[in-house]
This record gives C-alpha cells, structure tokens and sequence, in this order.
C-alpha cells in the first residue's frame, strides 16, 4: 500500500518536474520586435499600441505602468541536469518623450521580482515597484535597473538623468549619469533620457564573474565595448528559485510617455541583439516634430482670425460711416447724386475747421471733391426721409438742371438717413449780408452794388421767364445773395423755391420768406408769386441804396419782429 503510493507519488513528481524542466528549457529566452500579439502582463495604464509600440505610461500624472514577462524563470534550479544558474542576459530599446522640453518623469526600471503582484506599490520615485515601508527590505527579492529622470534627494540620486543598480531599495547600490562610450572617439558621450530618442540598454549578469553590466547608448549605435556600470554583485540573496522579469514605470508630478520598442532576454546565456529595423515608431506627436511646427501655426492661426475680425469690424464701421440712402427712382438723378464717402472726404469728416456758416437750415461747409479737385460749398440740412422725398429730389433735380451766371449753381445732392446734403459752387467771397452788415468793405463801391443788383435781377429774369417752369425763389434777401471770385451777385439758397408750370396759378400756402422782404398782399392771400419776389428784390434793392444807414434800423427792427 505504502510502497503503490510511494510509486504513485514519485511518477506524479516526475511529471510535474520534468514539466517544469520543459517549461524551463522552452522558456530560457525570448525576444520582441514590438509586441502586437505578445502575452504580457499588462497592469495599471500600461498597453500596447496597434504597431506593437509598448506602452507603459503616458503624459499623464502620477500614474504607474508595468509589462511583465507572463511566466517565472527558474534561476536557481538545479532539479535533473545542472542547468543552475544566476546568470541573465537582457536588451531593450526604449524611449521617454516628454510634456516638457526640459522636465520629464519619472522614470522606469527594468526588474526582476519574485512575483508580479505590486500591490501597496507608489508611483513617482518608487516607480511603480516599492513603497516606503518596502523599500530596503530583503524580503523583496528584487533587482531593478532604473533609467531615472527625477533627482530624487531621499534616494540619494546622482542628478536628474541618471542609470542606477538597485537591490531591494530604491537607494541605487551604484548609479551613473546617462554616457556612452563612443569607440571611435574614444570619449564618453553624454545622453538625455528624456530627449525622446530611442536608446539601447544592454544588462549583463555572469554568476561566475559576479559582475552586473549595463551599457546605454543610442539605438543607432553598435553596443560600446565598455559599460556604463561594471558592479560587483552576489545575486544568490535575491535570485529565488522562480522570478518573474519585466518593466516597471512610473510619472509624478511632471510625466512623460514611456515606450518599449524591443526586448530580447535569456537566462543563462547571451540576450539575442535587436534587430533595429524591425522595431516599430514612435506616435507622431512627438515633441521634437509637433511642438515647433505648433509654436508657428497657433500664433499664425490666431493672427489671421483677429485681423479677419478686425478687418471685418472695420469694414462695418467704415459702412456704417458712409451709409446712405438710395432708392431705385433716384437712378434717374445719377449724374447729381454725390457719394458721402466723397463728401465726407472733401470736407474731412465735416470738421469745424471746413465750417462756413450756419444757422437754422443747418450747416455749411467747405470743402474740394477728391475726384475733380473742385471746390465746393456742402450744406447739411435735416430733412425727414419720410415726407414728399421723391418730389423733394425732384425738386433738387431741377434746381441742377438751371443755369444762369447770376445763380449760384446746384452741383448735386445726397441722402442719408434724416439729412440731406447739397452741394453747390463754392462762392469765395461769401453772402452779401455779410459784408453789407458786418464789414466794413471801402472797396464795394456804387459801380459794385450796381453791378449785383444788375446780376441778381438777372437771375430773377430768369427764374419767371425764361426758364421752361416758372421758379418762384420765395427768399429774396441780402445773405441769400453770395458774391463770386469778380464780385457779381448770384441768387442762391433755393430751400424754398416753387416750381410750377408756365400758366398755371401758384398753389396757396403757409407764408414763407423773411419778415420786411415779404410783400404785404403775401401775408393776406397766402399765395406767392412773381411779384412777391420782385417786391423782396426791390426791399433788397432800398438796402443797396442806404447800406449802412439802413443796417442797422434794419437790424433792430427784425429783433422787434422776433422778439
Ligand atoms: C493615459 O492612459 C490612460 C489609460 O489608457 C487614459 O485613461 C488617459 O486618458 C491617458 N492620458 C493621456 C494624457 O493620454
Ligand atoms: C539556490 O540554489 C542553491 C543550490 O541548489 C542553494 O544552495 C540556494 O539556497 C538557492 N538559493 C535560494 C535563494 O533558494
Ligand atoms: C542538461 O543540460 C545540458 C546543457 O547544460 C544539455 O545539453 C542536456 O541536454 C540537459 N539534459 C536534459 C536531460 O535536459
Ligand atoms: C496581491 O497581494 C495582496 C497582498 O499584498 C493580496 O491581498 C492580493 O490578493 C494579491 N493579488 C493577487 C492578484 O494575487
Ligand atoms: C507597501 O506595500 C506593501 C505590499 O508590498 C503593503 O502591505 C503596505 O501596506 C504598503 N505600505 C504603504 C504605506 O502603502
Ligand atoms: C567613461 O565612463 C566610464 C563609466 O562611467 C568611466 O569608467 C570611464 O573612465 C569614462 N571614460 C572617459 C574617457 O571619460
Ligand atoms: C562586464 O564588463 C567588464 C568590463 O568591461 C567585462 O570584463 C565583463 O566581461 C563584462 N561582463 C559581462 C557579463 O558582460
């Protein structure tokens, strides 16, 4: 009985041994050219990309990532044939790429442990493996070589890039600043991890030497004769019967994307060498390509929307400063509209400085047309758009088409919302009233106001008789007559005239005119008419005659009538 379960228990030992000699043999090495379809053990962020990219972290912070080799090796074994061994051999090709330029984290380690459960494990400095109680203990049985990129002060760390040795403690046995040998040169050259490059790591462990290597250099490179790190160490403390290898990274408070590239491992004998054309890429977005080109085109996107918008608002408000209003049956007056983009112009925005004159029909300005050079005379008036508007500029049409020498002439005219602006010849010397009642001018002598008053009846001539409407001007009076470059008077001021056809009779309405031109039967029938504006002239006509005497009765009697 004893002897059958004897018998019984030493074939179920040989089965379950020489499985795991199988299991050792078939799994002593390994390697990867990216990692799509491996069977790694993935915890925390870690994972792997479409092209095989593994990767641990990301650029987000305070994370940890690890990849784990699924099965245990059984380094020191001696079970059946004398294949005991402590020694390893790994490479890897890897990357860091950072947020910033200059700060990156925190770093990753390459480790070998006695289980893959990490749990209680911190991220930042502990990079995914250890936590402040851990740390140190020799129940760990953990190896780690860290390729660190924080300089951690409680660790003891070197500098801020730097390869360490770590036996169960984050407080590396050994640790340099990231160099390389170049053969060639015969010099050390010095490597930033977080440079985003992709570099090689080789890690060598003989059992008979006790040494543990470990050389970086650029992927480009061929492995440097000499290591970066030559460490004596006794891994037989550590090394449990089966221990598991991997990839433990983590980020802090600053991170960077932490990528694996390749990986070759065998326990026992050499690590095959990477072949660098079959590792996958990196993302595109890497710092070195995406940031400078965003540097350029962020700024340059902005600039061109903001002088969009400004460019635009100006254009609103550069319409809306010379909006106008024109209507379809106003084509016919073409030749006499003015644009108020030109008016606006010519008088340079109506500054005060261009004033000539004003009182209650509005203002008059002075100014020279951008077109023609021509100067120009622009009376603003307030005018509801509303009422009669089409006759009203039908009326300015015909005030265009007269002409006379002893008129002041109607150049043309032009709408806005609640204001009309006419634009007339400019008359250097000003209305009549002005210097007949406020200068004192030796120089208008009696062959001068002859001459105006000859000019001006004249125009009236001209008004009733002559022309093919019979113009009644309604506003006969010494500041409605204005003087030109030879001192002739002509007839201006047409903001009350009466057009009516020949033979018809003038239209009753309100009285208009100026007290003391207007004639007395005005007042009683209401009805203007030729006669009226020749009694206006001959009013016109006494003023001339007693100029001076006359002013200022004149004067005075007008404040009577308005007071
Ligand atoms: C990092 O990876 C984790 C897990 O895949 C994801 O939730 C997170 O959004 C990633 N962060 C960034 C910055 O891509
Ligand atoms: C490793 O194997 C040797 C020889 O079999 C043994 O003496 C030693 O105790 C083992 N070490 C551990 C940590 O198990
Ligand atoms: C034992 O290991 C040697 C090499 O160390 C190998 O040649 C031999 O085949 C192994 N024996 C068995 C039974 O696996
Ligand atoms: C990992 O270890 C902790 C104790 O440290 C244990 O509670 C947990 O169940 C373990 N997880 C696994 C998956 O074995
Ligand atoms: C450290 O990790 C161990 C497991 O490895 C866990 O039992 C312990 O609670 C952790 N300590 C802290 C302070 O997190
Ligand atoms: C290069 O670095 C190694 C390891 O840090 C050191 O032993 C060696 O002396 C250095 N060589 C030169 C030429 O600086
Ligand atoms: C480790 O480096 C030293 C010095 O270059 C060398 O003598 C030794 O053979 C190396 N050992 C391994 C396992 O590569």
């Amino acid at each position: 009985m004893i002897a059958a379960f004897k018998s019984l228990h030493f074939l179920l030992g040989l089965f379950v041994s020489s499985k795991l000699l199988a299991l050792a043999q078939e799994q002593n090495h390994f390697i990867y050219h990216g990692f799509t379809g491996a069977n790694l053990l993935l915890s925390e962020i870690a994972k792997i990309h479409p092209n095989g990219l593994l990767e641990l972290t990301n650029t987000s912070k305070q994370q940890i990532g690890r990849a784990f080799f699924p099965f245990p090796f059984l380094f020191n074994t001696s079970l059946f044939n004398n294949s005991r061994s402590l020694s390893f051999s790994t490479q890897f090709a890897f990357s860091m790429v950072s947020e910033l330029p200059t700060l990156g984290g925190h770093g990753m380690a390459f480790t070998i442990s006695q289980s893959t459960n990490f749990t209680g494990a911190l991220a930042t400095q502990y990079l995914g493996i250890l936590n402040s109680t851990s740390n140190g203990l020799s129940s760990n049985h953990l190896l780690a070589v860290e390729l660190d990129a924080i300089r951690s002060p409680d660790f003891k760390d070197i500098n801020d890039n730097h390869v360490g040795i770590d036996v169960n403690s984050l407080i590396s046995i050994e640790s340099a600043a990231v160099t390389y040998f170049s053969d060639e040169e015969k010099e050390n050259k010095s490597l930033t991890l977080i440079s985003g490059h992709v570099m090689h790591v080789w890690i060598d462990y003989d059992e008979v030497e006790k040494l543990l290597n470990v050389t970086v250099a650029p992927i480009t490179r061929t492995k440097p004769t000499l290591p970066l790190l030559s460490t004596p160490l006794d891994l037989s403390s550590v090394m449990l019967d089966s221990m598991y290898v991997g990839f433990s990274s983590s980020t802090g408070a600053v991170a960077s994307s932490h990528y694996i590239l390749g990986w070759s491992f065998n326990r026992g004998g050499q690590a095959q060498s990477l072949d660098v054309s079959k590792l996958p890429s990196l993302p595109p977005q890497r710092k070195s390509r995406k940031k400078p080109y965003l540097r350029i085109l962020v700024p340059t996107i902005t600039a061109i929307i903001l002088l969009v918008a400004i460019s635009g608002a100006a254009y609103i408000i550069k319409r809306k400063k010379y909006e106008e209003l024109r209507e379809d049956w106003e084509q016919e007056y073409g030749p006499q509209r003015f644009s108020y983009k030109d008016l606006y112009k010519a008088t340079t925005g109506f500054t005060d400085r261009k004033l000539l004159g004003s009182g209650g029909f509005g203002k008059v300005y002075r100014g020279v047309l951008p077109s023609s050079n021509m100067q120009v005379a622009i009376k603003k008036v307030s005018h509801d758009s509303k009422q009669g508007t089409k006759q009203f500029v039908a009326e300015i049409a015909s005030m265009g088409r007269l002409r006379h020498r002893n008129l002041v002439q109607l150049l043309g005219y032009c709408r806005r919302k609640g204001e009309l602006l006419l634009v007339y010849d400019y008359m250097p010397h000003g209305s009549l009233d002005k210097l007949l009642f406020h200068n004192d001018t030796p120089s208008f002598n009696w062959v001068h106001r002859y001459q105006v008053l000859r000019g001006v009846a004249s125009a009236l001539l001209y008004l009733h008789e002559e022309w093919e409407q019979v113009v009644l001007h309604r506003d006969v009076k010494a500041s409605n007559i204005l003087l030109d470059d030879d001192f002739n008077g002509r007839l201006g001021d047409f903001g009350l005239a009466k057009f009516y056809d020949r033979g018809a009779n003038p239209q009753t309405t309100c009285v208009v005119g100026t007290v003391g031109y207007i004639a007395p039967e005005v007042t009683r029938t209401g009805r203007a008419t030729t006669s009226s504006d020749v009694f206006a002239f001959g009013t016109f006509m006494l003023e001339m005659a007693l100029w001076k005497e006359t002013c200022r009765a004149r004067t005075i009697s007008r404040e009577d009538d308005f007071g």
